[in-house]
């Protein structure tokens, strides 16, 4: 759990890829990721080649969409981490009778969003000046999903 916590510390300090900035609260976040490992809804998968931890994705299911989160820290990046890790995650939410699954990326993340495509995962939507970073400025993010299951749509638009 610690090691994951620095894990966290050390992306959300880069400053540009998720959502979480540096310093983290370790004790909220220790007890989420608490809860995601103890509920049955939610979960947790590590990359720890050799006891150490380099990534993790975390999964929290809801109304049948699973919604996704995940880094790998910067030396172990591009070596295939990440696909194991959505590997994981996409089929534990199979597993789980998931319909979908869900993420938010910032615009200019193109290698998560080159992993998601990868996947099977389409651009959904757009946030405009949606997010607020601690130094004031509005963040835009995309919305990607990954529909799991066949079947016609209702309630769009055309
Ligand atoms: C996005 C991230 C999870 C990818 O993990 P990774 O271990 O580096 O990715 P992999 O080595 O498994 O690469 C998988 C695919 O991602 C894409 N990719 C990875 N790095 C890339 C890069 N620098 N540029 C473009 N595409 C890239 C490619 O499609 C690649 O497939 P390929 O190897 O067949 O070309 C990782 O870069 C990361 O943790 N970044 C910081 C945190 C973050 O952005 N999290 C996601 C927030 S939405």
């Amino acid at each position: 759990m610690e090691q994951m916590l620095d894990l966290l510390e050390v992306v959300a300090a880069e400053g540009l890829w998720i959502g979480s900035e540096a310093p983290i609260d370790r004790a909220v976040k220790r007890e989420g990721f608490q809860q995601a490992i103890d509920s049955d809804d939610d979960e947790v998968f590590i990359a720890a080649p050799g006891g150490v931890v380099v990534g993790f994705i975390s999964l929290w299911k809801r109304h049948g969409v699973v919604d996704l989160g995940m880094l790998v820290g910067p030396e172990w990046r591009g070596q295939g981490v990440g696909r194991r890790l959505l590997e994981e995650g996409i089929g534990w939410a199979k597993q789980r009778g998931a319909h979908k699954m869900a993420l938010q990326v910032w615009p200019h993340n193109a290698a998560a969003i080159a992993l998601y495509h990868r996947y099977g995962f389409h651009r959904e939507g757009h946030l405009r000046r949606h997010w607020r970073r601690r130094n004031g400025e509005l963040w835009d993010s995309l919305l990607m999903g990954l529909q799991l299951e066949e079947g016609d749509r209702r309630g769009h638009l055309g």
